[in-house]
């Protein structure tokens, strides 16, 4: 097959918010909302992906933080790419090289993590609304006007203060503002949902709501309890990316489709023709281990009874993994039609002609960094990540084995 790619479609964000009720949204996520993770949620009702959160520095200073971090395709829309920064040169520069590829751009306000406050990142950044407001405005002077520019954030323990941020955000440019309504310190428990419905009252730009969302009737209600214009979903749809539409757990044809999504992805345009038996090699093309096997882990929770996901999260090669899920669930992956694989198809992203304004910009604000082309490399596959690990525990912990409905699977 020969190499030609198909070119991506761009998407008005304020237009799709316009379209819709209330726009369905998956939210970022390290690690997770990849573009693998972004094809299969897109195929369940959802409206709005999400990229995981990205270093602005290292996507700036390393071609290979670009090359890691940040992968799309044609169909990749409407896409909203997340960075974390806390300087104006560098989330603007990493922007604008991304402009081309996505259809608008948010901001890390939102992130409780210690290293990231350590940094001044995340919620941090909060503190500091001045910094967020020049941000926007430069982002919006340098890209044009279609592109969206959003903050995620917590909620301050302050709800007046809380809107007031809202309003500066607004008025600095935001196109949309996405709330997850717990406070830094916050990690579980009930959202504020007074907040949320006060600070739609408050601004025109559309707020999406995020927080403990776990099935489509809890983001119907909350839309129509708070007026807001979205709802964003982050954990509820790692075990069921089929949340969207209704269903309370995913299919099977859900997981078959994960698989297709990923095994095309590793398969180069040169060799389509080739492919006789669909088989994953171990050092594949645009796919991770981790990627591929951690969202089975998180689907399956809800399919396998717990001694076979024992098993099945242990697993460490993509070999044993299609072996188990042939095994067990008569899964294998299946080549995609010659149109599907073009679309799919990974684009060539190249950046030579936007780096500048990362450059111009940097040197504007007199920052002395020197240019090199590294820095804070930073890599979210080194490790299984705690997220993944606290998963395991519980699937791990002595309970009373649950007795399993097989039949409901196969509808
Ligand atoms: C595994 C994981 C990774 C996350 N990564 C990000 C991220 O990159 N950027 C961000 O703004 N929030 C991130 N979050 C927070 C979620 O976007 C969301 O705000 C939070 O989980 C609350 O939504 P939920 O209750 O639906 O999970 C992450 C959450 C999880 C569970």
């Amino acid at each position: 097959m020969e190499e030609e790619i198909n070119p991506r479609q761009s998407h008005n964000i304020n237009d799709l918010f316009n379209q819709r009720k209330y726009l369905k949204v998956c939210a970022p996520m390290v690690r997770y909302s990849k573009l693998q993770f972004r094809t299969l949620v897109r195929q369940y009702g959802c409206d709005l992906c999400f990229t995981p959160m990205i270093l602005a520095d290292s996507f700036c200073k390393s071609s290979h933080a670009r090359q890691n971090e940040f992968t799309t395709n044609a169909d990749d829309g409407p896409l909203i790419v997340q960075f974390a920064a806390n300087t104006v040169h560098e989330f603007v520069g990493a922007a604008y090289m991304v402009a081309p590829f996505c259809d608008g751009i948010d901001l890390n306000c939102g992130c409780p993590q210690r290293w990231a406050k350590q940094m001044g990142l995340g919620c941090a950044m909060l503190d500091d609304p001045e910094v967020i407001s020049n941000i926007i405005k430069e982002c919006r002077n340098t890209i044009p006007k279609q592109f969206s520019v959003s903050v995620k954030m917590r909620i301050l323990n302050d709800d007046k203060k809380t809107v007031d941020l809202c309003r500066q955000f607004e008025h600095a440019g935001a196109s949309f503002l996405s709330v997850h309504a717990r406070t830094a310190s916050q990690s579980t428990g009930d959202i504020n949902r007074n907040v949320l419905k006060l600070i739609q009252e408050s601004v025109r730009c559309p707020i999406v709501a995020n927080g403990g969302l776990t099935s489509l009737n809890e983001c119907d209600e909350l839309a129509l309890e708070t007026g807001c214009k979205g709802v964003m979903v982050a954990n509820s749809l790692l075990t069921n990316p089929m949340l969207f539409t209704g269903a309370s757990k995913p299919t099977l044809n859900c997981v078959q489709k994960w698989i297709n999504i990923c095994y095309n992805s590793t398969v180069p345009m040169s060799s389509y023709s080739e492919v006789t038996e669909p088989k994953i090699s171990s050092r594949p093309l645009n796919l991770n281990f981790h990627c591929f096997h951690h969202h089975l882990v998180f689907m399956l929770e809800k399919i396998l009874p717990k001694y076979k996901r024992r098993v099945f999260n242990k697993l460490k090669e993509f070999d044993d993994v299609l072996a188990f899920l042939e095994a067990e669930l008569l899964l294998k992956p299946q080549l995609y039609d010659v149109d599907t694989f073009r679309n799919s198809y990974n684009l060539t992203l190249d950046y030579k002609d936007t780096i500048s304004v990362y450059t111009r910009l940097r040197d504007r604000n007199a920052c002395n960094e020197a240019f090199v082309d590294e820095s804070n490399e930073y890599n979210s596959e080194a490790t299984d990540g705690s997220y993944f690990n606290k998963k395991l525990e519980q699937v791990n912990e002595d309970d009373v084995e649950e007795v399993y409905d097989w039949d409901s699977l196969y509808k």
